[in-house]
């Protein structure tokens, strides 16, 4: 059974109205290793020794956060620039996370189909998580598309509690390999794959 790392980002969870709830008992989930960034580092002082042994613990690695500026808040920023070293996770030599899997868990505020060529934002999520994309793949990881919450600023909570329910669904497949990743390569969002798994 897979190891899973979730280094979770919210600078204000006490306004949160989703997050809030979609991390409840992460904590306590078997083999889930769950990481609060703003909570451990709130100057902003990271320790990278400390991240990298986590990571060389986990087989899978989450960021799970609100879309913020069609990113992620600021703290995943610079954890990947300090985290992420040179001849550590990329390089000739720099294999430390070859072949662990990487998702992102967002919530967005604009609504699913404001994410789409043509709709108000032009561009899908996982278009605006190119970087993560592109970084996660130099660091020889296999990328998965996001597992997207959206349209949160209307959303209502028995909603947000079928969304923590499908991320624990989610967290089992992915622990016990039972996604396609092939299946995913070309996928706008896990929730798609996941849907056609989970009959709702
Ligand atoms: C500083 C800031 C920037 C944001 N930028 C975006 C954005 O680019 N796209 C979007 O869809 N929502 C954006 N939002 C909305 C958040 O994604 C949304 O409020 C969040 O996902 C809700 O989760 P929460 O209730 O846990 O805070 C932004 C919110 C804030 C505070």
């Amino acid at each position: 059974m897979k190891k899973i790392l979730i280094l979770f980002a919210h600078p204000a969870l006490e306004k949160s109205r989703v997050n809030r709830i979609l991390i409840k008992e992460l904590q306590k989930t078997e083999r889930v290793t769950f990481h609060d960034l703003y909570e451990s580092y709130p100057n902003f002082e990271i320790d990278v020794k400390y991240e990298q042994k986590l990571l060389l613990a986990n087989d899978i690695v989450v960021f799970m956060h609100p879309m913020f500026w069609y990113s992620t808040p600021a703290i995943l920023k610079e954890w990947q620039d300090l985290v992420l070293e040179h001849r550590w996770a990329y390089g000739r030599e720099g294999d430390k996370l070859k072949g662990k899997y990487f998702v992102n868990f967002v919530s967005t505020g604009g609504k699913k189909d404001a994410y789409q060529s043509g709709g108000f934002n032009q561009h899908t999520i996982r278009q605006f998580l190119l970087p993560i994309e592109q970084t996660a793949k130099l660091c020889k990881m296999y990328f998965l598309p996001p597992f997207t919450i959206s349209g949160t600023h209307s959303i209502e909570k028995a909603e947000v509690e079928k969304h923590k329910e499908r991320i624990h669904k989610l967290i089992h497949y992915l622990q016990n390999d039972s996604l396609d990743i092939e299946e995913t390569k070309e996928l706008d969002t896990l929730n798609e794959l996941f849907e056609k798994l989970v009959k709702e």
